[in-house]
């Protein structure tokens, strides 16, 4: 059984994110959605509330878990008895830093692999940040975020206006 895990902060999950889980799952069993604490990102979801919309996100899929991890990816990826990572590359510009973790973690574990997906190109801008920026000055996200992250996004902001 193929068991892969797909780290990240998702503050909040896009449809880049969503593109990315769809093509894991086309090669493996099992995916793990592992949605890191990244309290030095300092994310506007709380980690409970990034979890709920990934899962309202993902609810007609099947053979993932969504989970919340705080530690090492490899920890994470060897607690679960996982074959590989898998991040995504949208542009030369990602490269450089996900070289940079891939290298880190095959040094402290050198059985773990990290395998890279391309995006639609659709999604190849996307950010969490950008998409937040957007939301801030109200513009519309639905075309971006699942809609129960649109709706939280403008429930938010709301709240407290830029
Ligand atoms: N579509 C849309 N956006 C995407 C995307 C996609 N397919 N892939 C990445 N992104 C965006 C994210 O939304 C995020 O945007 P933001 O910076 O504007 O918020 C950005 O790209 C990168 O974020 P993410 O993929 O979530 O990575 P991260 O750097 O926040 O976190 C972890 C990656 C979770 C693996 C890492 O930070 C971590 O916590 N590791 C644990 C510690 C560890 O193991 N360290 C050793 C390695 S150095």
């Amino acid at each position: 059984m193929k068991t892969l895990v797909f780290p990240g902060t998702f503050d909040p999950i896009t449809n880049g994110h969503i593109d990315i889980i769809m093509r894991s799952l086309r090669l493996c069993d099992h995916l793990y959605v592992a949605i890191a604490k990244s309290s030095r990102k300092q994310p506007i979801f709380p980690i409970e509330e990034r979890i709920e919309l990934a899962c309202l996100a993902t609810k007609k899929l099947t053979n993932i878990t969504i989970e919340a991890f705080d530690g090492l990816v490899v920890s994470y990826v060897e607690q679960k008895e996982a074959h590989a990572v898998i991040r995504g590359l949208r542009a030369s510009s990602d490269f450089e830093y996900e070289l940079q973790m891939a290298m880190i973690n095959r040094k402290i574990h050198p059985d773990i692999e990290t395998l890279f997906l391309i995006p639609n190109e659709e999604y190849s801008y996307l950010t969490s940040s950008s998409i937040k920026e957007l939301a801030t000055f109200g513009a519309d996200v639905k075309r971006f975020v699942p809609s129960d992250v649109a709706d939280r996004l403008l429930e938010r902001y709301k709240k407290t206006p830029s």
